[in-house]
């Protein structure tokens, strides 16, 4: 049986994404747990692996989408972390490839849900460590307008 959304890593309710105190970056994790969890609906829909992959697909979309939103602002500010974080990003992104791949052509239900869990495990991780990092130090009355414009 699947498990209902909310049980999902970062799939749960809105409070449950780490916040920092800097409006733009929880507006943008906000944004990208809606976008996490309608890869979870489509996996409790249970409409199949190809809609699941399609989904998924979306998904992975909104992610690099919002990647490139942090690094952009990293590269901005100087944000001193920017080379490991952005290396981060690449590395799950190249495993993403793969993984689109493996639900398209190999995949059975079972796993397009341990897909979905371990990238909730990843983005929970990731938020708590590197994106924490990076929203303390945007913190500052200096980076203000730079968050603004972006
Ligand atoms: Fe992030
Ligand atoms: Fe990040």
């Amino acid at each position: 049986m699947t498990p209902s959304i909310d049980r999902y890593p970062f799939g749960s309710e809105p409070k449950h994404v780490p916040t920092f105190g800097v409006a733009a970056i929880e507006a943008e994790h906000r944004e990208l747990q809606s976008h996490y969890r309608a890869l979870l609906r489509a996996l409790r829909e249970g409409e199949g692996v190809t809609a699941f992959g399609l989904s998924f697909y979306s998904f992975l979309v909104h992610l690099r989408r919002h990647f490139h939103w942090e690094e952009d602002i990293m590269e901005r500010t100087g944000f001193p972390d920017r080379t490991a974080h952005k290396s981060e990003h690449d590395k799950l992104m190249n495993d993403a490839g793969d993984f689109l791949s493996s639900v398209l052509n190999r995949f059975e239900k079972d796993d397009c849900s341990a897909v979905a869990k371990y990238f909730g495990y990843w983005l929970m991780v990731h938020v708590e460590r590197h994106d924490k990092e990076l929203a303390f130090f945007l913190d500052a009355p200096e980076h203000e307008p730079l968050l603004a414009a972006g």
